[in-house]
């Protein structure tokens, strides 16, 4: 079973209370998301492995540690796009991939309607990144096309999750640990996280 760690860090409750505030505006609930994503990265990457690298200072030669793999970020289109520049700003070695996914009205069922990824994700550390971890859908369907290009090595970054998202990614991924900056207490009936932020992608983005 895969791991669910809900991150606790004063500034990032700080930020959170912004980002859930309805009176916050785009521009800044924009770049607040951006900022959480960076905070969030920090503990993600905590277990990361280093690889020793010798390094010539202006003094002398020493070890340094650098990172094993490559990392990828995979935003799920389109809020995903809002935590990648955080992201990005402290690993900016990373490359990014996308992932569209949309929803058969019949079926229900997610499908893939965009997908681009580097060449090297299957040796790469992948970051599924989209910030509402709401019925599990997207985020379950954008791991399979990401495990499908090889890859293994993933872990799933949200910004608010609720009980319903992160027992399906559990249950379809449980390869896959899920970390969220909060835990909600649950899905409404049109499929919105209470309390929860709203539509993520339209505060984003100013659409309605
Ligand atoms: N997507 C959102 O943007 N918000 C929710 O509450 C659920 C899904």
């Amino acid at each position: 079973m895969s791991k669910v760690v809900v991150l606790k860090h004063p500034l990032i409750d700080h930020k959170m209370a912004k980002i859930r505030d309805k009176a916050t505006e785009t521009k800044q609930f924009r770049e607040t998301v951006s900022e959480i994503g960076m905070l969030v990265t920090y503990e993600i990457t905590r277990d990361f492995e280093t690889v020793p690298k010798m390094v010539e200072t202006p003094i002398t030669t020493t070890t340094a540690y650098v990172l094993k793999k490559p990392v990828v970020i995979v935003p799920i289109l389109r809020a995903g796009l809002g935590m990648v520049e955080g992201i990005h700003n402290i690993i900016p070695s990373a490359r990014i991939g996308h992932v569209g996914v949309y929803r058969d009205e019949e079926t229900l069922e997610p499908h893939e309607y965009f997908a681009k990824f580097p060449l090297d994700i299957a040796d790469s550390a992948v970051l599924v990144v989209d910030p509402m971890l709401a019925t599990g859908g997207s985020a379950s369907a954008a791991i399979t096309m990401v495990k499908r290009r090889g890859a293994t090595d993933i872990r799933f970054v949200g910004l608010v999750g609720c009980p319903e998202g992160v027992k399906r990614l559990q249950k379809d991924h449980p390869d896959v640990d899920i970390y969220l900056a909060a835990m909600d207490e649950r899905l409404n009936e049109k499929g919105y996280i209470v309390p929860g932020l709203g539509d993520c992608g339209d505060r984003l983005f100013g659409t309605k």
